[in-house]
């Protein structure tokens, strides 16, 4: 089966840009359907322009509510069959009602090792905490933020002069491999949801 995906963003969509030349590349079997920034100034969009990939930006405060925005989004991905949204970088939480209507079918990546270090600033909570070991993972998205089922992780070595940039850099790096990886595995399955 060809996965077809939709991909959410709001910044610097490094992730997103990894997985639409992943599949481009035929490195992963799917397709990303389409790209939704609820940001303008996203520079993730701006560089997907060298793709041709199908994008959409959707700002929230263009609608009435936020309700009704994410039943716009839900039909821009029911538009473009999607089976599994790939959260990277998007920086707005989801509703009840969307999240009921994609359940088991959100991911996200994240830049700690979680359960620690839950939402934002997760580099910068770890450096903090003197932890010696961070990382990144992929999760399935539910109400609880940052709080889905575990689906993968990968590891890093904090080291002593660690900076919040270099921290972030270092985790960015194994969150693309990551990410392609789970990727891999799901369509290994072949199934969502079991
Ligand atoms: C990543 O660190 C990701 O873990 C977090 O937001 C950042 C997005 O980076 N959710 P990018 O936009 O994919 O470069």
């Amino acid at each position: 089966m060809v996965l077809r995906l939709a991909i959410l963003i709001s910044g610097n969509g490094s992730n997103m840009l990894n997985i639409v030349e992943s599949c481009i590349k035929k490195k992963i079997n799917a397709e990303v359907g389409i790209v939704i920034s609820n940001n303008p100034n996203s520079s993730g969009l701006r560089k997907l322009q060298e793709f041709d990939v199908n994008s959409k930006i959707l700002r929230l405060d263009n609608f009435k509510n936020k309700g009704i925005y994410e039943q716009e989004i839900s039909n821009l991905l029911v538009k473009e069959n999607t089976d599994l949204v790939c959260l990277a970088g998007y920086m707005k939480i989801l509703g009840p009602s969307f999240l009921k209507k994609w359940n088991k079918k959100i991911i996200n990546i994240h830049p700690s090792l979680l359960p620690a270090f839950k939402g934002i600033n997760a580099q910068q909570q770890a450096l903090k905490y003197n932890v010696k070991y961070s990382g990144c993972t992929v999760h399935f998205v539910n109400e609880e933020i940052d709080g889905g089922d575990i689906i993968d992780q990968s590891i890093v070595r904090v080291d002593k002069n660690e900076t919040v940039k270099s921290l972030k850099k270092k985790i960015l790096i194994e969150e693309h491999k990551l990410y392609i990886k789970v990727l891999k595995s799901i369509i290994k399955k072949g199934v969502l949801n079991e």
